[in-house]
């Protein structure tokens, strides 16, 4: 079951968001989290939290969705460094508590199916989400099938030019592959958190909600999870 929270713009989607993760931030528990320009509001409001409260994350574990294939950690645009630059650094989760998906090495696949085994071992108990314009969730590209586990991707065109404004605007310094969690491994989480602002989401928000379940919109699976917030601001819920 999918539960909307309509809330007017970016700030209100990111407090709303931090009320809803603020439940699962305890000891024992497994945040599934998200990288892009969504979360980082949310993620702003947790760091907050964590130095005038002293909010712990000494007993939490995370894992990310996803990782391009290729770019060294240190890269300022690899979802590692994007996590400790925003989050993981100015918390006090330890390092090994936290996993993102390797895109280095000669055996990707082998790695990826680790790591579903890894999740499969501490269930992720909040999974952050964004969604991608055409639709995606972590880097599950329209046509992905719904139980697939962690694999390697090529990126639809789409995402290449979202995404190349982080990489001076050029289309051609993105890379053109990633690691990804399964849309599989996203629906064992228990609970399900996507944040959705912005004109450019609103068609697939709309398919997401009310279009048919169907792998041309990945986002549209979360119809069948048990458990899914929805966070929309009014650009973003246009065509609901
Ligand atoms: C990226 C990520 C997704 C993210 C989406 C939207 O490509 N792999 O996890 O949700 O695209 O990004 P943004 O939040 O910057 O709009």
């Amino acid at each position: 079951m999918i539960r909307i929270i309509k809330v007017k713009d970016y700030e209100e989607a990111s407090d709303k968001a931090f009320e809803v993760m603020k439940e699962f931030i305890a000891p024992g528990k497994v945040l599934g989290l998200a990288t892009g320009s969504t979360p980082l509001g949310l993620y702003a409001r947790m760091v907050k939290d964590h130095k005038e409260n002293g909010t712990s994350y000494k007993d939490i574990r995370s894992f990310n969705l996803d990782e391009y294939v290729g770019l060294e950690i240190t890269h300022p645009e690899s979802y590692y460094a994007f996590m400790h630059r925003n989050l993981f650094d100015q918390i006090d989760i330890p390092e090994e508590n936290t996993h993102v998906p390797s895109g280095l090495g000669d055996d990707l696949e082998g790695q990826a199916k680790k790591y579903d085994e890894m999740i499969d071992a501490s269930p992720v108990d909040i999974q952050l989400l964004g969604i991608g314009s055409d639709g995606h969730i972590a880097f599950n590209e329209p046509g992905t099938p719904f139980d697939s586990g962690t694999h390697v991707t090529d990126l639809a065109e789409s995402t290449i030019r979202d995404n190349c404004r982080f990489f001076d605007n050029d289309m051609s310094k993105v890379p053109t592959q990633a690691v990804t969690q399964g849309i599989g491994t996203i629906m064992k989480a228990k609970n399900i958190l996507l944040i959705a602002t912005g004109a450019n989401k609103a068609q697939a928000v709309k398919d997401m909600i009310s279009g048919p379940i169907d792998v041309s919109c990945p986002a549209s699976i979360l119809q069948k999870h048990d458990n899914v917030t929805v966070i929309v601001d009014e650009a973003a819920a246009s065509l609901l």
